[in-house]
């Protein structure tokens, strides 16, 4: 049985990349699969409590991002996670399935922790256990995310596989397993948890910053102008794609004329993920065309697209006993899924249960 999982963090300026990268993918999803979205705010304290009323604001800010793109709360189940209790449940024990040097080796951590690791906090280094609880707190099969989690769902899969081998005895014994989907001679032929495919494709698996086309587009810029923000209004975005950096050459006729030319690329992605075209299908439209005229095609159709989503964003965020509502429902439906699971798995482990 098919079930997707994914979450954004609310975290401030939720941007283009957010959006093309992942929620915007999920929306076909509804449709084909049982969905689970989440507003991930047990991972928005690992690098800093934000202040508690931004927190909030943030995290009903993407509740009414997901809405505006299209998530459908009559389809998906949306919710944050701090109000499952599972999620941080798991994420204990599987503190204590992943091992040290798994973790030494994410670069996410790395990258967040900067220069001063000693200072970090150890949730920062717990985080893509924590993101593995929420994946597998559902034994969901399939995360739709963008190109910078690749690493973390390869973790997701190892604390899987190794769950699945540690406590094969005991699943098997207490006839909770399902048989193995890719048996081999060295795994066990009940397993407990799914081995998740990351679903990572498109032309927008990573969208970079518009001032450096070697950065990722990230929240924590500290230029405004180098991302486009879910709350940009049309001035904002037309503004920030003229003052996009570009190189001074004319748009390539094929793909391979990108190479090397990180902010071209970059741009002609956004046009493809906006537009549902490949690149080069985009440039087959714009080839051989300068910046002076693609630009202004870009932001004409960035401002067609994204307006409707940041309007009724606003709407929504009018509406806060609307969204809360959501939330809560949500949290009652994730809570019916993931509650018999973490059952089992604390009998996996042998916790006594005493009621
Ligand atoms: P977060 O909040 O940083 O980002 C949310 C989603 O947006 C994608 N993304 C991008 N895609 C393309 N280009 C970019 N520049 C860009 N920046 C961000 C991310 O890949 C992500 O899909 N750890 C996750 C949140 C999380 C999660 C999970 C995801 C927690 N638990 C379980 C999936 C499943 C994160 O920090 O995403």
């Amino acid at each position: 049985h098919n079930r997707v999982f994914s979450g954004v963090q609310p975290t401030g300026n939720l941007h283009l990349g957010n959006y093309l990268g992942a929620v915007s993918r999920w929306v076909p999803l509804q449709d084909q699969m049982e969905t689970i979205f989440c507003v991930v705010d047990l991972h928005a304290i690992t690098a800093g409590f934000p202040d508690p009323a931004t927190l909030r604001h943030a995290t009903r800010e993407v509740t009414a991002a997901y809405l505006a793109a299209g998530i459908d709360a009559s389809k998906s189940i949306i919710f944050n996670q701090s109000q499952v209790r599972e999620h941080a449940e798991l994420a204990w024990i599987f503190n204590c399935v992943a091992r040290m040097g798994w973790l030494n080796r994410m670069t996410q951590f790395k990258e967040k922790a900067g220069k001063n690791k000693e200072n970090a906090s150890v949730g920062l280094f717990a985080y893509p256990n924590l993101m593995a609880a929420d994946i597998l707190a559902y034994r969901a099969t399939h995360v739709p995310v963008g190109d910078d989690q690749k690493q973390h769902l390869e973790l997701t899969r190892d604390i899987a596989a190794k769950f699945n081998n540690d406590f094969a005895a005991s699943i098997k014994e207490l006839g909770l397993g399902v048989p193995n989907p890719t048996p081999s001679p060295e795994t066990p032929e009940q397993v407990y948890f799914p081995l998740t495919e990351p679903m990572i494709a498109g032309p927008a698996t990573r969208i970079m910053s518009l001032r450096d086309g070697t950065k990722k587009m990230s929240k924590s810029d500290p230029s405004d102008l180098s991302r486009i923000n879910l709350t940009d209004d049309a001035d904002a975005i037309s503004k920030k794609i003229k003052k996009a950096k570009t190189d001074p050459d004319a748009l390539p006729s094929e793909t391979d004329g990108l190479k090397d030319r990180p902010e071209a690329d970059n741009l002609v992605g956004i046009y493809a993920a906006l537009a549902g075209m490949t690149k080069q299908d985009v440039l087959g439209e714009y080839g051989g065309q300068q910046f002076s005229a693609f630009k202004p095609a870009l932001s004409d159709l960035a401002v067609a697209k994204l307006s409707p989503m940041t309007d009724e964003m606003r709407r929504l965020m009018g509406d806060q006993a609307e969204i809360d509502k959501v939330l809560k429902d949500g949290a009652e439906r994730a809570s019916a899924i993931a509650e018999p699971i973490l059952k089992d798995v604390r009998r996996i482990v042998g916790f006594l249960e005493l009621r």
